[in-house]
């Protein structure tokens, strides 16, 4: 196992990868095991600055018959525990290290955590934030006196321009997730779970750049082999199945993902080295879970918890840990910076998925009555009618019908089995948009 130092990559690196290779910690010909006693030495160093956040039952273990615990790591201060691994790094840096300062690139939720605690540590940092970047976790950023620089169309763009602005102007450059202290700092979370919670049987643990499965698979493994370490990613960005598939880490193609802290194209070296063998399952969800998990959590625990910190629960609603049942399993919500206008985005997707807000086009008479009758229908079972347009022109049956198109919201899965029978029952024409399974009932798509 290599030492990992702050110097310059060798000549000899230069045919790796070069834009890994800017960063001198996470360097791919060299990429070095995190150990147990690193995450201890962590553990200890950030505690007076970290929050040690509450792990408890879940109101949901009934629902999905597996005994489920929550580490509630959005309740850090910058709402993720990417905190841990930013304060570690910065206490670990030299006297000059301090004073010429740092700098990150990160879409939120790393540039918060450094911009935070460079602020309580008295160290200057830069945070390189693509354009399109939410506008409230650049707000945040600035609020505790980052200097924010917004350049490039994407994460990729903005990690260049970090590592040129960390040259020029001798910053010291932190990654999120494949610094080795920033994996040390991430497995205080595995510590502290060991520490609240008695024979657990398996963690679940969101993964982007492999960072905080790293640190947690150390943590854990190290304290008890037998518990499994599950990863869980969006099928949208699945870069760590990708570099279980082939053995090393790759680059994935990445899309937009309501799991936008997982949005990493490629798995940190480090990371990889360190956890490739602590790794039970890697497990990749749909979005539609996704979105479904962010309404459970607000519905059944009042958490707001982002996409990415999400997915632990959005992999239980799929069905994919259904050999967990009856058994004892840990979720990490890692994260609870969420925009409002998307979180309102997702709640109605949550919705949709869930079967509880539908859309179905019904024909119906167009003499006088003939609309106001089907509303009364719909709202006899007490389902609410959110939207309604009926068409005319384009209706191929006889002149006297109206093609009526309405967004409903139902009580439940059930309640949408009872207004679809029902509107099957008193007119000819009724189809309902396909509608995701959920996990209440059958799927709905034969609608
Ligand atoms: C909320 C949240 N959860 C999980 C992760 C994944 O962490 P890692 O990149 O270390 O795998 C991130 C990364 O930014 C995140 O912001």
């Amino acid at each position: 196992m290599e030492q990992y130092t702050n110097n310059s990559p060798s000549d000899s690196d230069n045919d790796i990868d070069l834009e890994m290779l800017d960063d001198p910690c996470c360097n791919p010909n060299k990429p070095v095991e995190i150990t147990f006693e690193e995450i201890t030495s962590a553990a200890y160093k950030i505690r007076s600055g970290i929050s040690y956040t509450p792990c408890i039952r879940s109101h949901m273990s009934r629902l999905t018959g597996m005994d489920i615990y929550l580490k509630k790591d959005f309740l850090q201060q910058t709402g993720s525990f990417k905190e841990r691994g930013a304060r570690y790094v910065l206490l670990q840096l030299t006297e000059e290290q301090k004073r010429n300062g740092v700098i990150a690139a990160s879409l939120g939720n790393h540039a918060q955590a450094v911009s935070y605690h460079g602020y309580l540590l008295g160290v200057p940092v830069t945070v390189v934030m693509p354009i399109v970047a939410p506008i409230m976790k650049i707000q945040k950023c600035r609020e505790y006196n980052a200097n924010v620089v917004m350049e490039g169309r994407n994460m990729a763009e903005a990690k260049r321009v970090a590592y040129k602005l960390a040259k020029e102007r001798g910053l010291f450059y932190i990654n999120g997730y494949d610094n080795p202290q920033t994996i040390a700092g991430q497995g205080t979370i595995g510590l502290e779970i060991m520490e609240q919670v008695d024979d657990i049987d398996a963690v679940v643990v969101p993964t982007g750049g492999g960072g905080l499965l790293a640190g947690v698979a150390v943590a854990v493994k190290t304290l008890n082999p037998s518990i499994k370490i599950i990863g869980v990613e969006s099928e949208r960005c699945a870069s760590y199945s990708k570099a279980m598939e082939e053995s090393q880490p790759i680059h994935t193609d990445i899309e937009g993902t309501l799991a936008d802290g997982l949005a990493v194209p490629q798995v940190g070296y480090n990371a990889w080295r360190t956890s490739r063998s602590l790794i039970d399952r890697m497990v990749v969800v749909k979005e539609e879970w996704i979105a479904v998990a962010i309404l459970r959590f607000i519905e059944n625990e009042k958490c707001v918890v982002e996409g990415a910190g999400a997915c632990g629960l959005a992999a239980i609603l799929a069905g994919h840990l259904d050999d967990f049942k009856g058994k004892r399993i840990v979720l990490i919500l890692s994260g609870g910076n969420i925009d409002t206008t998307i979180l309102g985005r997702c709640l109605e997707r949550g919705l949709a998925a869930d079967g509880r807000l539908v859309k179905c086009k019904i024909t119906v008479s167009d003499r006088p009555g003939g609309i106001s009758e089907l509303c009364k229908f719909i709202g006899s079972i007490g389902v609410s009618i959110k939207d309604i347009i009926h068409e005319r022109a384009w209706v191929t049956s006889d002149v006297f019908s109206v093609e009526v198109k309405v967004v409903c919201e139902t009580r439940d899965y059930n309640h949408t089995v009872e207004l679809r029978d029902m509107l099957h029952s008193k007119y000819k024409k009724v189809r309902f948009d396909n509608i995701p399974m959920i996990e209440l009932g059958p799927p709905l798509n034969s609608f």
